[in-house]
This record gives structure tokens, sequence and C-alpha cells, in this order.
């Protein structure tokens, strides 16, 4: 694990707690924060620790598989990454050492619409690592297009659309770093990946914000829209309630990904891996359904495979790997997260991502109509 100094890193809070130490306080509340009180952030790790594993014992769990398939994907593990922006904040190399822990873990990579590499950048790096681009519904439609283009020539394999960023999230330590400020300054951002518009774009600050923020008019006519310009998979990231999930699947997208964008925008909705289960029993035939949100252990990943996730994402945990040890720190984050995993799943009798079932886990979720 290189020199990281006092002291061994074995869980991802492990990580959490060193990046923490490391990071200048701008960058730890940047990556670290959570909207409003962050009552959903605490709530996004405490939900997971409210239901309880089931273990079967005297089952042959000598020959473990953990692959899977994702979009058609075969990968080694059904843990796979969140977009996380400005990844230059954690570590100088960025996505780019991303990109190769993911390589190879044998997982897949969404990358960021604000990385701070460019998505050829990436795409470069690695060409074998599966990757699926992340995109806003940007203000200037063209713009939209082009990045897709753009995925679509570098090879990314889904375009994956943030649904849940009409405002950005009302993040109260980073306002008060900023002097008051709600948004944050363009200046002090590397997003390379958008860099050819902005460069191109003469307008005010203000205005150039502007350019990089989702466009809060955005609806469901516009997935119906990105439908014609892409052929790839369309995979929607920020997906909360029963409602929407059959509103995705009706407009034909490959996949959902029930999300809160780890707490960062509407304080107070529920916790991920609440929701989970009742939008699987909605919309689980119809298009893969993964999971974000406060995913921290290898019991974490079973309960919401148990649940009904095909597969889970994490978004600070690879940043934090970043902060602690470049593309190493990901990998072992990475390492670390799987074979957890694979221990829950002897543990609990399982042998393959099949023997997962919904009886294995217990809970009562706190979400429920009144
Ligand atoms: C994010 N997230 C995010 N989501 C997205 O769709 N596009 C993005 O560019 C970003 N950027 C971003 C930056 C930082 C610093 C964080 C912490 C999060 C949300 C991210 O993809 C994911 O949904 C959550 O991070 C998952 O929760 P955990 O694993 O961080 O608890």
């Amino acid at each position: 694990m290189g020199d990281l100094g006092r002291g061994q890193l074995v869980c991802l809070d492990d990580f959490e707690a060193r990046a923490r130490e490391l990071l200048s306080q701008r960058a730890w509340i940047y990556f670290s924060s959570g909207a409003g009180d962050e009552d959903t952030l605490r709530e996004n790790r405490n939900a997971f620790n409210r239901y309880w594993l089931k273990p079967r014992v005297l089952r042959d769990v000598s020959v473990r598989d953990t692959s899977t398939t994702v979009l058609g994907e075969k990968i080694d593990m059904p843990i796979c990454i969140s977009p996380t922006a400005v990844q230059c904040l954690a570590h100088p190399e960025g996505e780019i050492a991303t990109c190769n822990a993911v390589a190879d873990m044998k997982t897949v990579m969404m990358a960021s619409a604000l990385s701070s590499k460019s998505l050829e950048d990436i795409a470069a790096t690695r060409p074998t690592c599966v990757k699926w681009q992340n995109i806003y519904i940007w203000y200037d439609r063209k713009i939209t297009k082009d990045v897709i283009e753009r995925a679509e020539r570098a090879g990314f394999k889904a375009i994956v659309v943030t649904v849940d960023l009409p405002e950005l999230g009302s993040r109260r330590n980073q306002i008060r770093m900023r002097g008051g400020r709600a948004q944050p300054s363009l200046s002090g951002l590397q997003l390379r990946n958008l860099q050819k518009y902005m460069l191109e774009y003469s307008g005010s600050e203000e205005e150039t914000k502007h350019l990089v923020m989702s466009d809060n008019r955005s609806t469901w006519r516009d997935i119906a829209w990105l439908k014609t310009v892409t052929k790839l998979p369309i995979v929607l990231k920020g997906i909360l309630t029963v409602e929407d999930a059959i509103l995705a699947a009706e407009h034909g997208v490959s996949a959902i990904l029930v999300s809160n964008h780890g707490a960062r925008q509407l304080d107070s909705v529920p916790a991920t891996i609440d929701v989970l289960s009742a939008i699987v029993a909605a919309v689980g035939d119809k298009m893969e359904v993964y999971i974000d949100g406060g995913v921290r252990t290898g019991t974490d990943v079973l309960k919401a495979l148990a649940l009904g996730a095909r597969a889970v994402f994490i978004g600070r945990p690879v940043v934090y790997g970043l902060v602690c040890n470049g593309e190493e720190g990901v990998k072992s984050v990475l390492k670390i997260l799987s074979e957890e995993f694979s221990r829950a799943m002897a543990l609990t009798g399982c042998s393959r991502l099949s023997d997962i079932s919904r009886d294995l886990v217990s809970g009562k979720s706190r979400w429920s109509k009144l």
C-alpha cells in the first residue's frame, strides 16, 4: 500500500478518516458535505444498519463467483464507481488514476460530467476499462449532444444522465466556506471536459456558470430527445420514487441508479436502501436497477443485492482512496469492499450472486405510504 504513514487502512471508513487528515479543510468540506442538516447523509449509513442478515450454514462456499453483467458488460464484482466531479482536487492524476484502478479491478467507471480530465484522456488511459459517461442535460443542447457524441467516439458504453440536479443542493459548510456564496467559483475548478465550450463562450463568469449547470427546465421530453441523439443505453441517475422509476421504464431507458446524490441535493429524502425494494418490485423486470449512497461495507453490498439491486456504486470512497494513495488507493478501496462482500457471501451460504435472495435480509424500510 506504499507509504501511508501510521496505521493500516483496513476498511473504507479508515480511508475516510485518513483522507480527512490529509485534505485541506476546503477540499474535505467539498467532498464530504451533504445538504441541509445532513439528516439524509447520516440516514444513508444508518439505514443499512437497520437491515440484518440471515446466515445459512453447511453449504459449500469453497468457490465463490462474484461476477455479473451490467448492461451486457461482464464485470468481476457488482461494485462499480459513481461519478464524482473534479477528482484532481483529490489527487493530481484524478480520473486517470481512477480509470487505471477500475480497469485492474474489472468493473465499471462512470466518468463525471464535471471531470477534471477530458473524457478523451480518460478513455485513452485504458481502452479495455468499461466506462459510462455521465452527462447533465445542459442549457445548451448542442453541448449536451456534443458531449454524447464525443463519448460515443471515445468508446464509452452508456450515457448516465443526472436527473436530480435542477438546482444545486444547499451544502451549508461549502456556502460558509465561500463566505455565503451559494455557487462555487469556476476559476478554482479544472473542468477539462467542458473547457472547450467554456473557452468558446465569452459570457460573464455568471453566464459561464449557467453553461455547466443542468437545465432546470428539462423534462421527460428531453429523455425522449436523448434517445434520438444516441444509440447507447441510457441510465437515469437520481431516481428515488416508484413513480419516476415507472416513468423511466415508460421512456425506454436501460437502467436506473437509485440515488439521492450522496445526500448532497435535498435533505430529508429517504435513504436509498429504504426505497430500493419497492422500486425493484415496480420496474425490476423492465430494466436494471442499481443503487448508490452510503455503501461502505461488504454487508451493505450484500443487503443491496438481496433487496434487488443488480449492482452497487460508490462515490466518496473512491475520492478518499485517491487522496490516500492515488490509483493504488482506489484499488485498495475496491479490493477491500469486494473481499468483504465475498466473505459476507460465504458466511450467508452464498457462492454466486444468484444465491443471494430476498429472504437473506430482514428489516423494515422507514419509507412507507402514510
Ligand atoms: C458527487 N456526485 C455526483 N453525481 C453526478 O451525477 N455527477 C457528478 O459530477 C457528481 N459529483 C459528485 C462530487 C462529489 C464530491 C460527491 C461526494 C458526489 C454524486 C455521486 O455520483 C453519488 O451519487 C454519491 O456520491 C453516492 O454516495 P456515496 O457513495 O458518496 O455515499
